[in-house]
């Protein structure tokens, strides 16, 4: 079959592609009546597929010469009226970041810190291009592409099966023998640069609206409901990573990667492997090098352990492998000019300065706005007291050096004090927030003593600002995800009087039955629109109890802890009580919390003192009057420590205490730092000294460190 396809479709001159669509045309349409009709097949499924999806890769370069009976006509693209959710099996990662050597130097040493690995003892790295594509995951069941969904949030994506199909890279049907009942292969979707420039010449001499750059027409032309749209897009992918899988046919990274092109896949020709940093960074500026030639965008490399069994002890932290890296290149800069300074309230009273700049495109993209930081950041004074820019401050008529990198938020470098006007003024960053007028101050830290960079508004919920940017929080994506509810609508609503806080949400529908001004006569409503969004409302009154808590916007509470908190107390009402018992000062509420991974000291500060404040008990109750937060399903029910609250003390000899942490909660066990009434189990190593002695008052089970592996069935 390769020696058949010997000319790449790149190469084809369009009289070879014209016969040979042809060609494929009347060979196809015959295995398909040996197949279908005769049930008689006489090629392989994985040789029929490499026939068809040479056919679509050779009709995507060559779009003017698809015929009349080409097979891809005849697969009857799908159009649909929205995408499924697919909920991933194993969550899609994202990665850390590696900005410089030494934060690739230093991923390296905590790898070897994690498994105690000795100085001498060789850490096999692998090294990879980072695509700027979007990641996609392929489900295949007895060989054959059942699920293609989209990363999503990381657990629950769009089901683009159809689309994914006319991607000529990505296999129907994987090739080779032993093929694991389930595979599930990840990868990155984009188009290169040169289907980029035709496509958007297409769209400009039909008069449709260009793409920005070729990351973001991968993503819209993938998420088409209509899979002939995406059918004419030319798209490919790259394996290299995978999800769910029944067997694993190799036990290293670059193993795996090989297999995947055994079973069909396209893979990087830039990944190698390496056993000391060095030359895994030589390889890094190597890769940066040939960036400009490439057909595709990169933003970066990826670093990943190579042995699958140091991967699997190394597991994760919060939603990022601690064993892979992304080192990203440097950013691209840009100079223009700072138009105004405006200040903006979130929604916990910060007062953040936001440039208004002159248009300028960085990397592809036009950037129109830039982050100032705060107010020490405009004078050239860091936090720290640090002098920035060489103390030059930043002043509206400037021009300013900015700076782009990734999905971040643009920043101002540097400034040209040469073109500086002689008008221009030092910027006096407000003292009274613009929204409220209520006084902005800078808290002093209690533990350092020192200035608070941020200045914030004190009216807490008396500002409207704080107030709306609140609401907009507890309805976003990442909380309660309210269809229908955007920015805009908040703020309309909030003008209206309709919603004031977070609890008015869930009384809206009942509410507005009973109003004058109805919803539904509102100026861009209707009656249908108006009853989608109350259904949509009343769809999350049951929503995962972890979305409630990270949609209360309680200070360092993120998303990821109030996972942590939801997993920790399982329902609202044993949350509640520990809330009322912290808030009234309860010392074992405080250290129990204060012991669960990922809390700590600041996390329980700050839900004591929300916690304490009437105003957000009487929201967070009024809103429990009317939602019920979905408890916690315990994870990994069939281990016998699963909702288990272990704790681990001693020295230990198998595993690093991290380990045995990350260990312990993948099989859906709590961990805790302290021995108490609710502790199930103490794993007790050599020197184990006040906390086996509460143990054994309390009468909690304890074992050695052989026990526990025995108990675990890793024995
Ligand atoms: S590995 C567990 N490898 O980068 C590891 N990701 O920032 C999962 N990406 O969502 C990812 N090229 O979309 C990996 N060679 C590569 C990649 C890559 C691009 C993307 C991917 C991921 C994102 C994380």
């Amino acid at each position: 079959m390769a020696e058949r396809f010997a000319t790449e479709v790149k190469n084809l001159s369009e009289e070879q592609a014209a016969a040979e669509l042809a060609e494929l045309a009347a060979e196809i349409a015959r295995h398909d009546e040996r197949y279908h009709a005769e049930d008689n097949p006489e090629i392989s499924d994985a040789e029929y597929d490499a026939l068809r999806r040479r056919n679509l890769a050779i009709e995507q370069r060559f779009p003017d010469l698809v015929r009349e009976d080409s097979p891809s006509r005849r697969v009857g693209y799908v159009a649909l009226d929205k995408f499924e959710k697919v909920t991933h099996p194993i969550p899609m990662l994202s990665l850390e970041n590696a900005f410089n050597d030494d934060d690739v130097k230093a991923f390296a040493e905590r790898i070897r810190r994690f498994l105690s690995l000795d100085a001498n003892a060789s850490l096999r790295l692998t090294a990879e291009p980072k695509i700027d594509g979007l990641s996609l995951s392929l489900r295949y069941e007895n060989g054959r592409l059942v699920t293609a969904a989209t990363r999503g949030d990381g657990t629950v994506g769009e089901n683009v099966t159809e689309n994914a199909k006319t991607i000529a890279d990505i296999p129907n049907v994987l090739a080779g023998e032993d093929i694991p009942e389930i595979v599930e292969i990840r990868g990155e979707v984009y188009m290169g640069h040169s289907a980029f420039l035709s496509l958007n010449e297409r769209m400009a001499a039909e008069g449709k609206p260009t793409y920005v750059n070729p990351r973001n027409t991968a993503a819209g032309s993938l998420r088409q409901l209509d899979s002939a749209i995406t059918a004419t897009r030319p798209l490919n992918f790259f394996a290299y990573a995978w999800g769910e899988m029944s067997a694993m046919p190799r036990t290293t990274q670059m193993g795996m990667v090989e297999w995947m092109q055994e079973a069909g896949f396209r893979i990087n020709p830039l990944m190698k492997r390496f056993d000391d940093v060095d030359t895994l960074l030589e390889h890094y500026r190597a890769i940066e090098k040939t960036r400009p030639e490439l057909e595709y965008d990169i933003d970066g490399v990826v670093y990943k352990v190579d042995d699958l069994a140091l991967q699997e002890r190394l597991g994760l932290k919060a939603r990022v492998p601690r064993w892979a890296i992304a080192h990203k290149f440097a950013a691209e800069k840009a100079w223009t000019i700072l138009h105004a300074i405006d200040i903006q309230v979130g929604r916990t009273g910060a007062l953040s300065p936001v440039a208004r700049l002159e248009p300028v495109t960085v990397g592809g993209v036009v950037v129109t706005n830039a982050t100032l930081h705060n107010e020490d950041y405009i004078k050239g004074v860091g936090s720290k007291g640090e002098v920035l820019r060489d103390g030059k401050d930043i002043r509206v008529g400037d021009h300013v050096m900015i700076q782009r990198a990734g999905d971040v938020i643009p920043q101002i470098l540097d400034v040209d004090l040469e073109k500086r006007p002689d008008n221009a003024k030092p910027f006096s960053f407000p003292e009274t927030c613009p929204a409220c007028g209520s006084h902005a101050v800078r808290d002093i830290n209690l533990k350092t003593g020192k200035t608070d960079s941020v200045r914030r508004c004190t009216g807490g919920l008396v500002c409207p600002a704080q107030a709306v940017e609140q609401l907009k929080h507890f309805v976003s994506r990442g909380a309660l995800d309210i269809d229908g509810l955007g920015d805009k609508q908040v703020e309309a609503f909030y003008e209206s009087g309709r919603i004031a806080d977070a609890a008015d949400i869930f009384t809206i529908r009942e509410r507005d039955a009973r109003s004058l001004k109805r919803l539904k006569d509102v100026e861009g409503w209707g009656e249908t629109s108006a009853a989608k969004l109350f259904d949509a409302i009343d769809a999350r009154r049951n929503a995962d109890f972890y979305r409630f808590l990270f949609g209360l916007g309680i200070r360092h509470v993120g998303e990821q802890t109030a996972k942590d908190l939801a997993r920790h107390y399982g329902d609202v009402e044993t949350f509640n009580n520990a809330m009322a018992a912290l808030a009234a000062n309860d010392s074992e509420a405080r250290e129990d919390l204060i012991g669960v991974d990922g809390i700590g000291e600041t996390v329980t500060q700050a839900l004591t003192e929300f916690f304490a404040e009437s105003r957000n008990v009487d929201v967070w109750q009024r809103l429990l009057q009317k939602a019920d937060p979905k408890p916690v399903e315990q994870a990994a029910s069939d281990s016998p420590v699963a909702g288990k609250t272990v704790v681990f003390t001693g020295s230990l000899e198998r595993m690093t205490r991290d380990e045995a942490k990350a260990m312990a909660e993948r099989l859906g066990a709590k961990v805790s730092g302290s021995v108490s009434g609710k502790t199930d189990l103490l794993v007790a190593g050599p020197g184990a000294g006040s906390k086996l002695k509460k143990a054994s008052e309390l009468g909690v089970d304890t074992v050695d460190e052989d026990g526990w592996f025995q108990l675990i069935g890793r024995d």
